[in-house]
């Protein structure tokens, strides 16, 4: 009698065991490509490609212990500080399944219907084409010589008309070697030739007072963004965007990473246009080195070598503002960076947390919601800084003294909050952020 309960009870087992057997069509291959393909996938940041059985199998046992360890996907933000809605975390059940998986010989399964390994878009993450692409006019050839570079690219553009803009998205052949991106999109007086200017201004190799010659160009400046690894497009919420000038240029600064060996570049803007009419024009601010309340940061900023150091920053909101994003810019000496508002009620926003910053994962954060800052809240950065020996990204050794010259070298320091804004109106705060 035993016996044949024990051998239902194992018949039984087995069959759950198998009903639950996680397998790479059903269970894998989704968390794989939402999670880790955006950057794992060719001419993106990544080493290699995680988009296939094959990719991803073969390299199991590494992926099993980088999503134990949470060094992949990569995220920085307290998420019990905000919670973002561009939040890049697996749960602990989806790390628990990839174990599994790769614990159990990788089973492939059958497989499921509109779910392909090569479901991904390439060259996009927005799901669709873009309207326009706008890149360098030529390849660059980024030299071999281990230097990191700053080149800023002038991109002009002439258009039939101006566009409504419903997403931008950096693109580029070879994200790999670019360390960062930066790009404003300026509106042009109408009789400047926008051809008369080089085409490129090496900062680095070049002399700075080169950039001059792209002054003219800044009748107004129509949007401010950027890309690191992992950034994808930004998109707004319905009547929310901004427009497209017809005629205009875009100076893209691109951060090339120091390279062994000669690698060719082309980078630049995509595009996603809509009929709807852009009601309302976002806006951006960079608060702290470089930007608004720079004298304000407390005490002055520099970082004298061998120490530990905190700054604060305050500057208060002029009006009832929306925000939709914060980017929270630092270098290899940061350590800490937190951000929030006080407002005149004393209520506390929080803003966003970065308790361990790593200078490679840095990017915008966006909120679910639009966030409303009323008028006159002290709007407050708190960030810290390791210029000793006991801090492995610091650039010199033994340790400099280190400030902020106006320059983007990574081995100068920046203290930086970018926030994206609209002037606030009623309602705003139930308006939903695009996933
Ligand atoms: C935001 C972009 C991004 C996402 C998302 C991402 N990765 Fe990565 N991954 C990178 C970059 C860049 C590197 C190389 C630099 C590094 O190792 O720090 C890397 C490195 C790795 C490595 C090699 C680590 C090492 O020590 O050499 C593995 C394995 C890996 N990723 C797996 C994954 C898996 C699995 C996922 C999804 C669960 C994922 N990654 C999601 C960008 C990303």
């Amino acid at each position: 009698m035993k016996c044949v309960t024990l051998s239902v009870f194992l018949v039984l087992f087995f069959h759950i065991a198998d009903a639950q057997r996680i397998t790479w069509y059903q269970h894998i291959a989704p968390i794989i490509h939402n999670h880790c393909t955006p950057c794992h996938h060719d001419g993106d940041a990544a080493p290699f490609q995680l988009n296939t059985y094959e990719d991803v199998a073969k390299r199991a046992a590494f992926i099993k212990k980088v999503t134990q360890n949470r060094y992949m996907p990569p995220w920085k933000p307290d998420p019990h500080y905000v919670s973002f809605i561009n939040e890049r975390k697996l749960t602990d059940e989806q790390i628990t399944m990839i174990a599994d998986w790769a614990d159990h010989n990788m089973p492939k399964g059958k497989p499921v219907a509109g779910k392909d390994d090569t479901s991904f878009i390439s060259g996009t993450h927005y799901g669709r084409k873009p309207d326009l692409v706008l890149t360098m006019k030529k390849a660059f050839v980024v030299k071999g010589n281990n230097t990191e570079r700053f080149i800023v690219y002038k991109i002009p553009f002439e258009l039939p008309d101006s566009m409504n803009v419903e997403a931008i998205e950096f693109t580029s052949t070879n994200k790999r070697i670019i360390h960062h991106a930066n790009y404003e999109i300026d509106d042009v007086p109408a009789n400047l030739d926008l051809y008369n200017t080089l085409d490129y201004i090496n900062l680095t190799e070049g002399s700075r007072l080169d950039y001059e010659q792209y002054v003219p160009y800044r009748k107004k400046m129509i949007y401010y963004g950027g890309w690191i690894p992992g950034t994808s497009y930004e998109s707004y919420p319905k009547d929310i965007g901004w427009i497209m000038p017809k005629r205009g240029v875009i100076l893209l600064t691109l951060h090339y990473a120091p390279v062994g060996k000669d690698e060719e570049n082309v980078s630049g803007i995509q595009l996603f246009f809509t009929k709807t009419p852009v009601k309302r024009q976002i806006q951006a601010v960079s608060i702290g080195s470089g930007g608004v309340g720079e004298k304000d940061i407390d005490p002055y900023f520099y970082i004298p070598a061998n120490v530990v150091k905190s700054f604060k920053l305050k500057v208060t909101a002029p009006e009832d503002q929306s925000f939709l994003y914060v980017w929270p810019h630092m270098h290899y000496l940061g350590k800490s960076f937190k951000a929030y508002g006080i407002t005149p009620a004393n209520d506390t926003i929080r803003f966003v947390s970065i308790p361990d910053w790593d200078f490679k994962w840095q990017e915008p954060y966006w909120f679910p919601k639009l966030q409303k800052i009323p008028k006159g809240t002290v709007l407050t950065v708190e960030a810290t800084y390791d210029n000793t020996v006991n801090n492995p990204s610091n650039p010199y050794n033994p340790p400099r003294l280190t400030y902020s010259s106006g320059d983007m070298k990574t081995t100068d320091e920046m203290l930086t909050l970018v926030m994206i804004f609209l002037p606030y109106e009623k309602g705003d705060e139930n308006i939903k952020m695009k996933e």
